[in-house]
């Protein structure tokens, strides 16, 4: 029985040393896939990966008591890093929102058409919405009538959230991998994405492969989560 708590402790340890590892690992891969730089639109994957794979994790994490670096530190400067990290992440996702957004602007493209674009609208929109309400945290005097420990307890709540939105942005993001693997249009390199297209360059994304691009980058055909389509 005494073992227990220890067990319990060296498992929690691991998870938490595997999210790190998983999240680190991811946003090293779709840096190295989308190469940014290569393109305006190759910023948009990103930074929106660095945001919330790499940045808010890690400012999550900050707090866990098993497998965080920083867990000797005081929680006065884990709250802190906390912030730093969050606006970090805020930071890199307005970028990487301004950087799509802008990329379809000049290509005449439509905005929010897709699942993905919908939902990534909405993630960034509470995003903005959860670290301006954060600030109540820092200077709760501006909050009347709402204790810190309450206010806590939202700020929690709606990270939570917040979290679950990102990740599921990332996820919709991620799903043409999928599409590929059964018979979509195979794998093609981000810049080949429906909606990924450069401004002046007119003719069907995924015509302009033709075996030119061999890093075959996990994503393929973005139709199928447009709205109404029934694959
Ligand atoms: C949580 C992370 C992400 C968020 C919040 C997000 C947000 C958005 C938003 C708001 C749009 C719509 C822009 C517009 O219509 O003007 C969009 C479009 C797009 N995103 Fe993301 N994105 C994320 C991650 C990614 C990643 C990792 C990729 C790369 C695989 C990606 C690929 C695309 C593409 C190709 C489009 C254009 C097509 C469309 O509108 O669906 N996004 N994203």
């Amino acid at each position: 029985m005494d073992a227990q708590p220890g067990t319990y402790g060296y498992t929690r340890a691991a998870c938490t040393i595997l999210t790190h590892l998983v999240c680190t690992i991811f946003t090293i891969l779709i840096t190295v896939l989308s190469r940014p730089g290569s393109s305006l639109f190759s910023w948009h994957p990103f930074l929106m990966t660095l945001a919330f794979s790499f940045f808010m994790t890690e400012a999550i994490l900050v707090f866990s008591p098993h497998g965080s670096p920083f867990r000797m530190f005081p929680h006065k400067s884990k709250g802190r890093l906390h912030w730093v990290l969050q606006c970090l992440g805020l930071a890199c996702a307005a970028l990487g929102f301004v950087a799509i957004v802008y990329n379809k602007h000049l290509a005449g493209k439509a905005h929010f058409t897709s699942w993905h674009g919908l939902t990534g609208l909405v993630t960034v929109c509470v995003v903005g919405i959860q670290c301006l309400a954060a600030v109540s945290l820092i200077y709760p005097s501006l909050v009347k009538g709402w204790s810190l420990a309450k206010l806590k307890r939202y700020h929690a709540a709606a990270g939570l959230l917040t979290y679950l939105l990102g990740g599921g942005s990332l996820f919709l993001a991620q799903l043409r991998v999928v599409h590929g693997l059964r018979g979509g249009a195979g794998l093609v390199p981000y810049s080949a994405l429906p909606g990924a297209e450069q401004p002046g360059h007119h003719e069907p994304s995924l015509q302009r492969l033709h075996g030119k691009e061999t890093l075959a980058v996990l994503t393929v055909s973005m139709q199928p989560y447009k709205y109404g389509s029934n694959q």
